[in-house]
């Protein structure tokens, strides 16, 4: 009965065509624990697990570039306890992912203004740019987007435009999209060709509005 004791082969053919940029937001975490009679932080909790194994995974298909939204400029309007269950699990998981995720190919880095995050988490984060910064050309990227919002991403790059401008380094003709998107958090990666958001919402939320233009979405 070839379609029960056929093994699923654990990556496709690598000819295969594959995205170099597939982005999600992750959502739907609070829904997926209450269903099960658990807290919304074990929702969280089990998303951030899912994150690792489908990096992982994109890495083995061949995508080079993975990124999660993970906590948006919005999420801090959130009660105060599930906000600070979110950064316990910051705390307790991004160096150990970063460590192990590394360690089969795949640079963990931070996208997001992190200055209103505590310090320690900052640390952490310093950290795991530190261990990304020392993997080789051939490691895949996988994104997290902390305190990340596309408004904010753009109104920071126009800012430093306005001061290069104020400075005398940079001329208002010379202004062009690329000036925008050399200063926008995912500045060194191409834009996301695929965009899936699972929970059933049919919105983008503020995720990677200017790397968006030309993506495809895929709600599930
Ligand atoms: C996404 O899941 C995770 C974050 C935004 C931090 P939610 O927490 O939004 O889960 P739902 O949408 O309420 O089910
Ligand atoms: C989107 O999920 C933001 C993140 C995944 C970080 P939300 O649950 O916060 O978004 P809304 O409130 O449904 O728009
Ligand atoms: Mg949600």
């Amino acid at each position: 009965m070839g379609l029960f004791t056929r093994k699923l082969k654990k990556t496709p053919p690598v000819e295969r065509p594959v995205p170099r940029h597939i982005a999600v937001i992750m959502d739907g975490n609070g829904r997926w624990a209450k269903k099960r009679g658990l807290p919304r932080k074990a929702g969280h909790k089990v998303g951030a697990e899912t994150f690792r194994t489908i990096a992982t995974y994109c890495k083995d298909i061949g995508v080079k570039y993975f990124t999660v939204y993970a906590f948006s400029t919005e999420n801090w309007k959130r009660p105060a306890e599930e906000v600070d269950a979110l950064m316990n699990l910051f705390r307790t998981y991004l160096k150990e992912a970063a460590e192990s995720m590394a360690a089969r190919g795949v640079a963990v880095r931070v996208l997001g203004d992190l200055s209103p995050l505590p310090a320690d988490i900052r640390a952490q984060i310093a950290q795991v740019e530190q261990i990304a910064d020392g993997l080789g050309p051939d490691a895949a990227t996988a994104s997290l987007c902390i305190n990340y919002g596309g408004r904010d991403e753009i109104k920071n790059a126009v800012r430093r435009i306005a001061e290069e401008v104020r400075s005398g380094t940079l001329s208002p003709e010379d202004i062009t999209e690329e000036t925008i998107t050399a200063r926008l958090y995912t500045a060194h990666m191409p834009d996301p060709d695929l965009i899936i958001r699972p929970s059933g919402e049919v919105r983008t939320s503020n995720f990677l509005l200017w790397q968006s233009a030309y993506a495809e979405y895929y709600f599930t």
